[in-house]
């Protein structure tokens, strides 16, 4: 890469072209382009396994999963919700009629902070809705025991925790259903793509009509699903992406480490400490802009960006900002002080399997110098 060339703040990972070209031709000579094909039928079974999980069910993206998962467990009335991730985790809720509850985040972990939960709570609350931020994993414990006192549903998004793990195994295990992006810019990607992750065969076979316009055989519709189906291009290309996965999460981990050792003692540079999961993904690099640090957060993002460095604020402005939730009585900023403090001062370094030691080096350069 030559010392101008723009670095992204995501580059999706992606296997040589030649390697997807045999499965291409398995497509044209059967013609079997969606509706639960045998590459969709291999990708799922192959997911279960990478990620230890019983029952998977693929969609065409992270989003239409939400909008099913809440569906498929009847989450009605007002959720609990995090005003720190993207917007699709609150736009999940109001596609579904439900109303955002936003509760403040804990500072250290970015997370849904559940001793803030409780007060939040009425007679209309049926769920939760956390996000393992940047792929750090929530207070699960925490969140169970706010759950069962209040027999509250609880979904995780997940969209950035493919492949976290706990001592005991997968994150994707928490909650009644973890919800995955395979979005370009996530740690795995099938160009667009999602999935629900299931308790048991009885809740994925209701997600699977759910994502089939609620067919339940070839006459008969019972419910008013939607098309979330995933393609046999896009399974495909998940089956071939997971063969390279390991060395990727290897290299993500490599650049993290570089990270943290050069941005070191920058006064007024803080970098997110990691998560409490026994195997991180290293899915994003945020750093808070203090204010030791010369110049604004807003400031070295301009300073970046004019140096071809695209770093992102993520997440900013908050979702509980957004015109469709800021009238919202739990939106008011008075409500969301850690929420809104970390979105003022948050920015996300460039992040991906494909950044050389170099790029790496003149991205902390920007903030050095
Ligand atoms: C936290 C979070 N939730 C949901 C989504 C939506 O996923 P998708 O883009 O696959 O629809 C994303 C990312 O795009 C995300 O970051």
């Amino acid at each position: 890469m030559k010392n101008d060339d723009p670095i992204y703040v995501a580059q999706p990972t992606m296997p040589p072209l030649e390697e997807f070209i045999p499965y291409l031709e398995e497509m044209w000579r059967t013609r079997i382009l969606t509706n639960g094909g045998p590459f969709h039928a291999k990708f799922e079974a192959a997911l279960c396994e990478y990620l230890g999980v019983k029952h998977i069910s693929l969609f065409n993206n992270g989003t239409i999963a939400l909008l099913i998962a809440l569906q498929a467990l009847r989450v009605t009335g007002e959720v609990i919700t995090t005003p720190y991730s993207f917007v699709a985790t609150a736009h999940s809720l109001l596609w579904n009629g439900i109303k955002p509850i936003f509760v403040d985040i804990d500072p250290e972990s970015l997370n849904l902070d559940p001793g803030r939960i409780e007060a939040a709570i009425s007679p209309q609350t049926t769920a939760i809705l956390p996000v393992h931020c940047y792929g750090h994993m929530c207070d699960v414990d925490g969140i169970r025991a706010i759950a069962e006192t209040y027999g509250l549903k609880v979904i995780y998004d997940a969209a950035h925790a493919f492949g976290v793990r706990t001592e005991s195994g997968t994150i994707l295990d928490y909650g009644d259903l973890s919800v995955l992006s395979f979005h370009a810019t996530k740690v795995f990607n099938t160009f667009e793509g999602g999935a629900i992750v299931c308790p048991n065969n009885t809740i994925k076979k209701r997600i699977d009509q759910l994502k089939n316009f609620g067919f339940i055989d070839e006459i008969h519709v019972v419910m008013p699903g939607i098309n979330g189906k995933m393609s046999e291009f896009n399974a495909a290309f998940g089956l071939l992406q997971l063969k390279r996965l390991d060395a990727a999460l290897q290299r993500r981990e490599a650049i993290d480490a570089r990270y943290r050792k050069l941005l070191q003692g920058i006064a007024g540079i803080r970098c997110l400490p990691p998560g409490i999961e026994a195997t991180p993904n290293y899915a994003y690099f945020p750093i808070l802009v203090q204010q030791a640090y010369p110049l604004s957060r807003d400031g070295l993002y301009q300073k970046m960006r004019e140096r071809n460095v695209f770093a992102r604020r993520y997440f900013y402005p908050l979702i509980s900002d957004f015109p469709m939730y800021r009238n919202l009585p739990s939106a008011a900023p008075a409500n969301l002080p850690n929420a809104g403090a970390v979105a003022e001062t948050i920015l996300c370094l460039p992040m991906s399997s494909n950044l050389s030691e170099g790029d790496v080096d003149r991205v902390v350069s920007c903030i050095a110098d």
